[in-house]
């Protein structure tokens, strides 16, 4: 059986059920998300495979051939209509126009099950989802349970990589105001053993590795590339679990009494649904969601072991991040396509990442600036970082989305602003999308390089010459 098939058994149904990657109940034949692309701003919804089976990735790949497409929904598969849609501005407010999180690009988080493609949502800061009119999920202090499963090495310190129940209203009203799945390295509030990242609970204004408000030893780093986070809560009761999503069954992390701080017991839950965010829209984390639920009741144990029985039996497992790989130790030039532009090439002046005109007649000087040495990703060794051939150890990175090169510092943030992924090119040659933020490409803009969405809220994300700014061809070195 399926999770809410499972969960339905127990006595404790779904009452939101969100998979882009699969259906969640064994019937399910309903859409799964919706894309939107950017050559038409025209939306399809993908749906399984068969009755309960895997997400139709095919229908992706074709409907987003040669351009952008973002994950505009995420449909609730309980038929309550628990949708999750673009998360408006709350407390915070998120990098879209009028305080809006952003959507998830719709490529970021290929993956397989049972050896089907299908895709996550990969959540890069300022990405969100919500729902503030939900129907069925638990208020006050009601019973609830809910899952998420994750990829355990996409994850930062910030807050908040979240998946459950918070404020209707987006804004912080208090402790105990929710009850969702965390995800990450942040420790402001609990921490658990060793350096992280961690599985808590988001009960608002702390994350929660146990009862107190500080550090749980019991509750460890997670180290493996699939995850299976649980969080379930009832009167002066809640717990943490978790688990390998690919194989194995659950440990629990906490199990007991509610935090003693004032605001916690009784609970004051609002019922809202978010996703990727804190629930005041705080927005600077990242994380990859595949699939989870909320419960109505709070679920026993051995359901709990059979929906990650469940989990384990779809057969998670990872995927090539580049539809266009390239070969590690090759020196290349990146050669500009756009029409008027095309005798330029990615090079740098000083820390600036821009394009010049660059031939075989050029000075050895300006050759070097446009030379760059394939290297395995340093944020993600799926992907790509490209160190510059006249400054070995500076590589290309992006910051505040304009591309510069930069020495290696060895943080985790430079490792990841410098990584990107191949694609075939969406009008010819090659398109790299930044592998930290998959919605955003590798671009030309007024012969300066930066990492741009096609049509985003900054100039250089103007949907005007998008397809040529992004198409590059990759070829011998000048130097
Ligand atoms: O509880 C941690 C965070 O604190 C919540 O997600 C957010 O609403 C508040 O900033
Ligand atoms: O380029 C976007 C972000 O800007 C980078 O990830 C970060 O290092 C900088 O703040
Ligand atoms: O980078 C050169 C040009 O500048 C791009 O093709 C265009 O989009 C922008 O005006």
């Amino acid at each position: 059986a399926a999770p809410c098939d499972i969960y339905k058994n127990g006595g404790t149904p779904c009452v939101a059920a969100h998979g882009t990657t699969r259906a969640l109940y064994d019937a399910y034949t309903g859409p799964l998300y919706q894309l939107k692309r950017g050559s038409d701003g025209s939306t399809t919804d993908i749906t399984p495979l068969s009755a309960g089976g895997v997400a139709n990735a095919a229908a992706q790949d074709s409907f987003c051939k040669g351009t952008t497409c973002l994950i505009s929904i995420i449909y609730d598969q309980s038929g309550r209509a628990n949708h999750l849609y673009q998360a408006p501005k709350g407390a915070f407010s998120g990098p879209d126009v009028n305080g809006n999180d952003n959507l998830a690009g719709a490529i970021g988080a290929p993956v397989t099950l049972g050896g089907k493609k299908a895709y996550g949502v990969f959540v890069s800061p300022g990405t969100g989802y919500r729902n503030d009119e939900v129907s069925g999920t638990a208020t006050g202090n009601q019973p609830e349970g809910m899952y998420a499963v994750l990829d355990g090495t996409h994850y930062n310190d910030a807050c908040c990589f979240d998946y459950g129940n918070a404020e209707t209203s987006n804004t912080d009203t208090g402790n105990g105001h929710m009850e969702a799945v965390y995800y990450g390295n942040n420790t402001v509030w609990g921490s658990g053993s060793g350096s992280g990242p961690w599985l808590m609970a988001d009960l608002e204004n702390g994350l929660f590795s146990g009862q107190g408000t500080k550090q749980n030893p019991a509750d460890p780093s997670i180290s493996s590339r699939f995850f299976t986070g649980m969080v379930k809560g009832e009167p002066n009761q809640w717990a943490l679990r978790g688990g390998n999503a690919a194989s194995g069954s659950l440990s629990t992390y906490y199990s007991g009494a509610r935090p003693t701080v004032g605001g916690y017991n009784p609970m004051s839950l609002e019922g809202a649904i978010i996703l990727g965010i804190g629930g005041d829209n705080s927005n600077g984390a990242q994380g990859t969601f595949y699939e989870g639920v909320m419960t109505s009741g709070y679920p026993s144990d051995a359901t709990e072991a059979s929906v990650q029985a469940n989990i384990v039996a779809a057969g998670y497992a990872t995927t090539s991040l580049n539809t266009k790989p390239l070969t590690v130790g090759n020196k290349i030039s990146i050669k500009v396509t756009t029409p008027g532009y095309d005798t330029r090439y990615l090079a740098h002046s000083g820390a600036t990442v821009n394009t010049q005109v660059v031939s075989s007649s050029s000075a050895t000087s300006l050759k070097q600036q446009a030379s760059w040495t394939v290297r395995t990703g340093l944020g993600n060794s799926g992907c790509y970082s490209f160190e510059s051939v006249d400054t070995p150890g500076s590589f290309i990175r992006h910051y505040n989305f304009a591309l510069q090169l930069n020495a290696n510092d060895n943080t985790k943030a430079f490792k990841e602003d410098a990584t990107f992924c191949s694609q075939t090119g969406l009008v010819t040659g090659n398109t790299f999308n930044s592998w930290s933020y998959p919605a955003k490409f590798l671009r030309h803009y007024n012969n300066v390089g930066y990492i741009a969405n096609n049509g985003g809220v900054h100039d250089f994300d103007s949907a005007t010459g998008f397809n040529n700014d992004v198409s590059f061809v990759v070829g011998t070195s000048f130097a």
